[in-house]
């Protein structure tokens, strides 16, 4: 029986790769190295393959159309699917899936750590020291915001920004929440969470940080308007995606400093980042490593692969994003 091919577009360990190439002809290309692929030549290396094991390129609907009947699923080394045309998946009767549950607590982490970063001005005492004006007593020195006592606005309150919560509340800090769902009362008290609209919870919180999912209605949910309405000594934090804030209202705001500042691990137009942004020393700019603690990154590509290989070889999915392709097949 011939076997079934496999395309990977990501970087994955020797162990994985042996383990893959046992099971299938695999054919890969290293992000790390040489780049995402665009959509033409990502059409061609995935035409053929039964499944596409894939960190970061855009699967639109032309590649599930031009490889329909062939291919079976696309595993994203992610949790996020927005650089998946999930519909078109689902029409040509492809499963996709993702990586939820392994990564919370790392990009909880992160999402203090960048709370903490630019409230305390973490990145400006480290460039202070390293540019060796580090001389006399600092009393004066790189005053910052306080962390407890402050309100922390968290955007998309799922299973992150529920960890994001708890640490808050560690700090000392108040924690309210805007999400598409309201949580039922009894869960928001025993989080110790109240919810707010979006315009009384940008008019409230110190710190604003975005958990949500990209999806057309979070598409620059923040953008000018709703940065005019934030506090003028508040942050935003983006651990989200890049495009749920416009980037070009958000360089404008801390011009006017009509906000304080903001700390990014995520970019509208990621790799790029806005060089205006490089110059102001009241935001922080991390490359989307939310998640990168180096068990967590091996963890993801791990269960990526348990699903591409579920999907093809029978099994349970773990993760399936449209299960409802698997019960059409079953
Ligand atoms: C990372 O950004 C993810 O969606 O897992």
């Amino acid at each position: 029986m011939s076997r079934l091919s496999v395309f990977v577009h990501s970087w994955i360990p020797d162990e994985l790769r042996a383990r893959l190439e046992s099971r299938f002809d695999v054919d890969s290309h290293d992000v790390f190295a040489d780049g995402l692929l665009e959509s033409e030549p990502l059409k061609e290396r995935v035409g053929g393959s039964a499944g596409v094991l894939l960190l970061g390129a855009y699967v639109g609907a032309e590649i599930f159309e031009a490889s329909a009947g062939t291919l079976r699923v696309v595993a994203n080394i992610a949790v996020g699917v927005d650089n998946i045309d999930v519909d078109a998946a689902t029409r040509n009767g492809v499963l996709v899936t993702n990586t939820p549950g392994v990564l919370d607590a790392p990009v909880a982490d992160m999402s203090m750590a960048l709370v903490l970063a630019v409230g305390r001005r973490l990145a400006e005492g480290d460039r202070y020291v390293r540019a060796g004006r580090f001389r006399t007593f600092p009393f004066s020195l790189l005053w910052s915001a306080d962390i407890g006592g402050e309100t922390l606005g968290i955007i998309g309150l799922g299973r992150i920004g529920k960890r994001v919560a708890s640490r808050a509340q560690s700090f000392g800090m108040k924690v309210c929440y805007h999400n598409r769902n309201r949580l039922p009362d009894d869960e928001a008290a025993a989080l110790g969470v109240e919810w707010r609209s979006l315009s009384d919870l940008l008019a409230e919180a110190r710190y604003v940080v975005l958990l949500c999912p990209l999806t057309p209605e979070t598409h620059h949910l923040i953008g000018a308007p709703e940065l005019a309405r934030m506090r003028s000594d508040a942050f935003l934090i983006n651990v989200a995606r890049g495009p749920v804030v416009h980037e070009q209202a958000l360089v404008e705001a801390l011009r006017k400093e009509e906000i304080a500042g903001a700390a990014l691990d995520v970019y509208e137009f990621e790799p790029k980042v806005e060089p205006a942004l490089w110059e102001m020393n009241n935001v922080v700019l991390t490359p989307h490593i939310a998640s990168a603690t180096r068990t967590t990154r091996l963890a993801m590509i791990d269960l990526a692969a348990r699903n591409l290989e579920a999907a093809l070889t029978g099994g349970d999915v773990p993760t399936p994003v449209n299960p409802e392709v698997l019960r059409r097949s079953s």
